[in-house]
């Protein structure tokens, strides 16, 4: 049995400079654990967010800290009280946020968060899935119950969360308006997008009215333009910060702020969607594990098309 493995760690909160890839002991498995060998792991904003010590008061991390909550892999071995999984099984998921996470060899996980992988997606695609899928899902279908035939603006459709929004939105039968940078046309009409606004050229307040649902991947100036194109009674979802319940109320429409949770249910119901072809994750590049710092930078710089992934094993 190896006692330790590769990872990339922070001992201290900090810029790119507090990334170490270096050996650490193997993850301690719980009794309804699994431990899966990861073989690709992607980067996320929150992964940032956390390693400059934003989330600090919110989630209690004790550091070191393995950073990255988006896996693919492999399950090497199935704790006493964990069900449903066997060794050898192909599995993506989003682990639990509060744990050492993704960007290493291993990693322990409770198998009510795993999923099987995708029988079309090889493992650095699906690493790219968990983390996005989910925070749509969440966003579109619990918090705004999005229907057929009702009309959605999302945000940063180009985006990791954005780009699969849309090929979910679209799977439901809604009317998809999207806005990215002329760069990104192309892409989101390939995603199914209705309507592209090119944030960077016009006001999409100008040119949206009356929708259902606004998805806020982006928050600030933009989340509070966003009201005004909300027909009476539709909903601003927001995965960035929370929208004002007195501005809402003011104007007779819904807020919400979703902050992702681990669920392998919801991710098998995405699963089904990538096997029928209505859902595909967008990789914007693929990196070694060990040049973390490297892939932080990218999507710290906010205009990534798709995700980033980090290769681990083949
Ligand atoms: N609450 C939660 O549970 C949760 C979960 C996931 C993500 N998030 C948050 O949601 C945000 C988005 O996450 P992500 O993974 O989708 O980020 P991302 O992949 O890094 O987003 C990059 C995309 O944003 C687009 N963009 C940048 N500024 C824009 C603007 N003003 N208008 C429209 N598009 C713009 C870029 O398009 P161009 O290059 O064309 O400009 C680029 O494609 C992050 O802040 C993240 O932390 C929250």
């Amino acid at each position: 049995m190896m006692l330790t493995m590769k990872a990339v760690r922070i001992h201290a909160y900090g810029g790119p400079e507090v990334l170490h890839y270096e050996d650490v002991s193997m993850p301690k498995l719980k009794p309804d654990d699994l431990l899966i060998r990861i073989r690709a792991a992607a980067v996320n904003p929150v992964d940032w967010k956390i390693r400059e010590g934003y989330l600090q008061d919110a989630l209690r991390h004790q550091l070191p800290l393995v950073l990255g909550w988006d896996v693919s892999g492999e399950v090497v071995e199935v704790g006493p009280e964990a069900a449903g999984f066997r060794a050898g099984d192909e599995v993506y998921l989003r682990p639990d946020i509060e744990r050492d996470g993704g960007y290493a060899e291993y990693i322990a996980v409770k198998a009510s968060e795993v999923a099987r992988k995708p029988a079309a997606l090889d493992h650095i695609h699906a690493a790219a899935v968990p983390l996005a899928a989910l925070t749509a899902w969440q966003s579109l279908v619990d918090a705004a119950q999005l229907q057929a035939g009702q009309t959605v603006l999302i945000h940063a459709a180009a985006g990791g969360v954005g780009s699969l929004a849309v090929q979910l939105a679209k799977a439901r039968g809604a009317r998809v308006i999207a806005t990215a940078s002329a760069a990104n046309t192309g892409l989101v009409a390939e995603l199914g997008a209705d309507q592209f606004i090119d944030y960077t050229k016009f006001r999409f307040e100008d040119a949206v009215h009356e929708v259902d649902v606004v998805l806020d991947t982006i928050g600030g100036d933009t989340q509070e333009r966003s009201w005004k194109v909300l027909k009476p009674g539709g909903i601003l979802v927001s995965v960035v910060s929370p929208p004002s319940k007195e501005t809402a109320a003011e104007r007779g429409v819904r807020r919400a702020f979703v902050f992702i949770h681990a669920d392998g249910e919801q991710l098998r119901a995405i699963t089904r969607l990538i096997d029928e072809g209505k859902i595909k994750p967008i990789i914007h590049s693929v990196l070694p594990l060990a040049e973390a710092r490297q892939a932080h930078a990218i999507s710290q710089g906010g205009h990534a098309r798709g995700k980033i992934v980090l290769h681990v094993a083949d």
